[in-house]
């Protein structure tokens, strides 16, 4: 009898456990509910297990508790980092970077700022590094950048492996760039794009999804490029 309550228990329990994950891959897209609903979701959670605390000396139940936690931190860490933009600019669009922080966190995405955090002349490069720097070691999936043309950040980020950076001005450069390069950060000039077409590009930007197909061998050729020996590039062509 024992057993039996114990494995209704335990069924259930994995049936929240699995709920509470695939609930929190679907708030993917809202990021700002995810403070709150977190917090609520592992007050509840804990409350639970505090109420139930002779569950803490049963073997079996604490073992699923303590794999129970673990599976809803890789699933709140997946859903955080795909939701997160990594972004900087120079003094040339810091105007632009703050309205655009304000239209990501609307669209429920996290930023994360790398500034900078003035229109004090600064070294658009150092900015460059920062967002490049996270995409490239892959702390965070996307990232912008924004200074004056866009032409500088564009040239500093893609000196670092894996950063397909794309200066567009409008929103077919912005789909094209995901569709056919699978860009993985989008830089835009605060001096040469208007507030509405950068809105316009940053949300085509964000909803556009890579094509793969051709375009994968030929992402490869561009990967390959950063190990010179490995180089495939221009191998077929006479
Ligand atoms: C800064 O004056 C300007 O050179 C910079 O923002 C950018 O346009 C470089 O490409």
């Amino acid at each position: 009898m024992l057993l039996y309550r114990k494995n209704r228990r335990t069924k259930a329990l994995c049936i929240d456990i699995v709920r509470a994950g695939l609930r929190l891959q679907r708030i993917n897209r809202q990021a700002q509910w995810n403070k709150l609903y977190h917090s609520a979701f592992f007050y509840n959670y804990f409350r639970f297990f505090k109420q139930k605390s002779q569950l803490l000396t049963d073997p079996h139940l604490g073992i699923i508790m303590w794999t129970s936690i673990l599976y809803i931190k890789v699933a709140f860490n997946f859903s955080m980092e795909k939701n997160t933009i990594v972004i900087a600019s120079d003094h040339g669009a810091f105007e632009l970077k703050e309205k655009l922080i304000a239209r990501l966190e609307k669209l429920g995405y996290q930023t994360v700022d790398m500034g900078t955090h003035s229109a004090e002349s600064v070294d658009y490069p150092d900015y460059a590094t920062k967002v490049a720097r996270a995409v490239s070691e892959k702390e965070y999936e996307r990232g912008i950048l924004l200074c004056g043309t866009g032409i500088g950040m564009s040239i500093a980020a893609n000196k670092w492996p894996g950063v397909r950076a794309a200066t567009v001005y409008d929103n077919y450069t912005a789909r094209m760039s995901r569709m056919h390069n699978n860009s993985n950060i989008l830089v835009i000039g605060g001096r040469t794009t208007g507030e509405e077409t950068a809105y316009d590009i940053l949300e085509t930007w964000l909803n556009t999804s890579f094509e793969g197909g051709r375009h994968d061998k030929r992402i490869q050729k561009i990967s390959d490029l950063e190990t010179k020996e490995n180089n495939s590039a221009g191998k077929e062509v006479k």
